[in-house]
């Protein structure tokens, strides 16, 4: 698998294109939408390349990886078999903070018994989500257990997660867009952006 694309630089906001509703709250564009576009798609090819002609079952953490989970699914580069589409839902943050209690709802465990599993995430952070989900994943006997995550922030590690296709690596920023959000706001920007730190100071969680 090829290793994640580093970023290291934020664009300034008035650079590219965001609605102007958000711009004020955006210290910058951290990765723009087409290397976003490119990158996923090297991933789809990387996925079809070690599993096809198999099927696969996909497994989407919701909220945040929905748009990452459906851009690699349905991307024209993948080429194996997605069979089954399943959704969960992990809930750790509280606004910008994680709790480091993981509640996972709204998925039925047994379905991965003898299935090629993929384990689709946006972020992975602490590593408290993915460790919990990938156990609970495995103690139900799946034929195999891959995980793809967009975006890695392995400066803020606590618990070491094994993750198979990785989009980029990034810096300890909070971010959003591309399916992020931060209470509920910011999933729709097209960029994966940096919110400016008074957003998070002031704004009520
Ligand atoms: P852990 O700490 O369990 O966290 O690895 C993973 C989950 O936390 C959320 N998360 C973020 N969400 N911007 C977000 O919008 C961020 O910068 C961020 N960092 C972590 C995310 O839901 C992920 O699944
Ligand atoms: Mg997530």
């Amino acid at each position: 698998m090829s290793s994640p694309i580093e970023i290291n630089s934020i664009y300034p906001p008035d650079r590219l294109v965001i609605p102007g509703l958000y711009v004020k709250d955006l210290k910058g564009v951290l990765v723009p939408e087409g290397l976003i576009k490119d990158r996923v798609s090297k991933l789809a090819e990387e996925i079809s390349s070690k599993h096809y002609p198999n099927d696969l079952l996909a497994v989407c953490v919701l909220d945040g990886a929905m748009r990452f989970f459906v851009d690699l699914l349905y991307n024209e580069h993948m080429l194996a078999p997605v069979t089954e589409v399943e959704t969960l839902k992990a809930k750790s943050y509280e606004g910008k903070e994680s709790t480091g209690k993981i509640s996972i709802s709204g998925f039925d465990f047994s379905k991965v018994k003898d299935k090629r599993v993929i384990l689709v995430e946006d972020i992975l952070d602490t590593g408290t989500t993915l460790d919990k989900v990938t156990k609970e994943i495995l103690v139900h006997n799946p034929k195999c257990l891959e995980v793809a995550c967009l975006l890695d922030k392995p400066s803020r590690r606590v618990t070491p997660v094994n993750v198979d296709y990785c989009g980029f690596v990034i810096p300890n920023e909070f971010v959003v867009g591309f399916g992020l959000d931060f209470n509920g706001n910011y999933r729709g920007l097209k960029h994966i952006c940096v919110l400016k730190e008074e957003v998070y100071r002031t704004e009520k969680k």
